[in-house]
């Protein structure tokens, strides 16, 4: 059976950078609130016009230049999101479409935060199985048109930025190297407790003038419960993965945890009793992007020279739903 390896990482974030200051013309909030609470001091917002399927289609661009690969040569495409485009079809034909990839399948993924760790399950499985050998997997996010700048969103406004990430899967032979094992898991019981309410497809009409004036258009969050469950899932379920390898903490060369909040991150790390150089972070500059947030975390991993060949890769989510996971590779 082959395995998944990583050929290629790519990513793209708008060029517009939003600062904490900046933030505080909009609402009650401090530079110094948002960084000791989150570590953020910055996020990118998209300028009006740009798409999800235009970041998207430039993070795989760079994806596929990364791996030396033609976009002729994408067998399958798995895109996760939890801010689509449009409301149907998924972002993922429209990427297909921009990078010409003929009559490619679009597979729209929605486990929010965990989206790419779902999304390298199903890729995986599908590379694994002999369906494709080649499959483009991207997470993008377009956080900022959906939130609430005024004071009554800040505790979510502060944390969520734009972006895309991508990565090249393809079956490999190489000993040593590819996905070992991924590991999901969902708990629908706290569904309402990180979630977007409108639009609903039950509602009648799915938006009205009473979703605004109920603000159930908006995301919300109760923040300390997602704090306290992430912070517990994520050690866990990458316990759970090292286990099925016969592999330790120690084994860990790069952590790279979704970027939901630097104090979860930080409490990840000393769950699993991780040192500074074992685990990647750049929440600081891109806050919150949720499907994106590994990937594009990834990609600058990559680039900053953090990853050798053979070395053990973990990447852990933890959001809405409740969903989350965990995967282990060989780079
Ligand atoms: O991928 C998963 C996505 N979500 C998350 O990861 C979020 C997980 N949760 C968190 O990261 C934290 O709960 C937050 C950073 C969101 C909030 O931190 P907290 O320490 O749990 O604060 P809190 O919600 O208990 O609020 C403390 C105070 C409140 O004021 P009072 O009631 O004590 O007077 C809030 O109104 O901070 C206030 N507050 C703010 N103040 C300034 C909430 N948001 C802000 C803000 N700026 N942006």
């Amino acid at each position: 059976m082959p395995r998944t390896a990583i050929v290629g990482t790519g990513h793209w974030v708008p060029a517009r950078v939003v600062t904490n200051d900046d933030l505080t013309e909009l609402m009650d909030t401090s530079d110094a609130w948002i960084r000791e609470r989150t570590g953020i001091e910055e996020r990118r917002w998209v300028e009006s016009g740009t798409t999800g399927a235009d970041m998207a289609v430039r993070a795989s661009r760079m994806a596929l230049e990364d791996a030396g690969l033609a976009a002729s040569d994408v067998e399958a495409v798995v895109l996760a999101t939890l801010s689509p485009d449009h409301f149907f079809p998924g972002t993922g034909v429209f990427v297909a479409r921009e990078l010409g990839l003929g009559t490619a399948p679009a597979i729209d993924l929605r486990a929010q935060c965990s989206g790419f760790v779902y999304g390298l399950q199903v890729s995986d499985a599908l590379i694994r199985t002999r369906q494709y050998r080649t499959i483009l997997l991207i997470g993008v996010e377009i956080q900022s048109t959906g939130l609430d700048v005024s004071t009554d969103g800040r505790d979510m406004a502060v944390l969520f930025g734009d972006g895309a990430g991508a990565v090249v899967l393809q079956a490999t032979d190489e000993e040593g190297r590819g996905v070992l094992s991924t590991h999901l898991h969902a708990e629908g019981e706290f569904a309402e407790i990180l979630w977007g309410d409108a639009p609903a497809s039950w509602r009648h009409p799915r938006i009205s003038r009473e979703d605004f004036e109920q603000r159930r258009i908006y995301p919300s969050m109760v923040g300390r419960d997602v704090f306290r469950h992430a912070v517990t899932r994520m050690p866990e379920v990458v316990g759970e993965a090292l286990e099925a390898n016969d592999l330790g903490t120690d084994d860990i060369d790069l952590l790279i945890p979704h970027q939901a909040n630097l104090r979860i991150s930080q409490m990840v790390q000393k769950r699993l009793g991780l040192s500074d150089d074992q685990v990647f972070n750049n929440i600081r500059k891109y806050g919150n992007t949720t499907a994106a947030t590994i990937p594009i975390a990834l990609s600058e991993a990559v680039r900053e020279g953090r990853l050798g060949r053979g070395d053990l890769v973990c990447f852990t989510a933890f959001g809405s739903g409740f969903t989350w996971g965990a995967a282990l590779l060989r780079w």
